[in-house]
């Protein structure tokens, strides 16, 4: 291992739990992530253009259309509000719902309990800009111990061919080990479901436009397990 990094420590991403007794999938147990074959019909571009965005950024220059949120209102936060905290579950349509209804008919059809759903608008980045916005989520905050880990599923709505998720395993010193690097490519339907708590993620978007993908939160278990299953390439 070199012993320098990209990141400085500090990082908040670290402290993040990795190690619950939530229980887990066993298709993501040995990678953290598991792609799934191509969407046969994509959705519709006029299903997210026509969205409303907010500007919230993650990850990158961002926006986020609010798809399912904890209480149906059009906001970002959502499941963390103080003195309201609830663990990112029991999603409620929002007012996108109604211009989007093949992606809602997508996020239902998975059968399992779905938390926020959202549409991300991300600018393009290069290589250099991506990995040091390179991070964990905190998708199990306020998740009971003996409630399925929550996961997410990416679809991609727009066709990159050329631009990548760039997964890494945490190492030893609590930050991304690059010899672990994953690439998965997100061409328009690249699917994949992902420990986003688990594995430090980023988007390198070479792109000259921005790059649309539906991100859902959803619980772990026995439903989910069957719509991966159903969907292995
Ligand atoms: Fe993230």
């Amino acid at each position: 291992m070199p012993a320098t990094h990209w990141l400085s420590k500090p990082h908040w991403s670290t402290d993040i739990p990795l190690d619950t007794p939530h229980p887990r999938l066993a298709a993501l147990a040995e990678r953290g992530f598991v792609r799934l074959r191509d969407l046969a019909d994509p959705i519709p571009d006029e299903e997210f253009l026509a969205l409303e965005y907010m500007d919230w950024k993650s990850g990158g220059d961002t926006n986020f259309a609010p798809v399912a949120t904890a209480d149906g209102e059009l906001e970002c936060r959502g499941f963390w509000k103080p003195g309201d905290e609830r663990p990112d579950k029991g999603g409620k349509i929002t007012s996108n719902g109604e211009k989007c209804p093949e992606i809602v008919r997508y996020i239902t059809s998975v059968g399992a309990d779905f938390g926020r759903v959202r549409v991300i608008k991300l600018e393009p980045q290069d290589y250099e800009t991506a990995r040091t916005q390179i991070h964990r989520d905190d998708n199990n905050r306020f998740n009971p111990p003996g409630d399925g880990w929550v996961v997410r599923s990416w679809l991609e709505l727009t066709d990159f061919p050329d631009s990548f998720m760039v997964l890494m395993e945490q190492g030893d010193d609590g930050l991304p080990d690059p010899t672990t690097e994953v690439h998965i490519p997100l061409h328009r339907g690249s699917q994949f479901v992902l420990d986003t708590q688990r594995l430090w993620h980023v988007v390198c978007h070479t792109g000259d436009a921005p790059r649309y993908a539906l991100i859902s939160s959803f619980e772990s278990g026995p439903a989910l397990g069957t719509w991966i299953d159903a969907n292995l390439p």
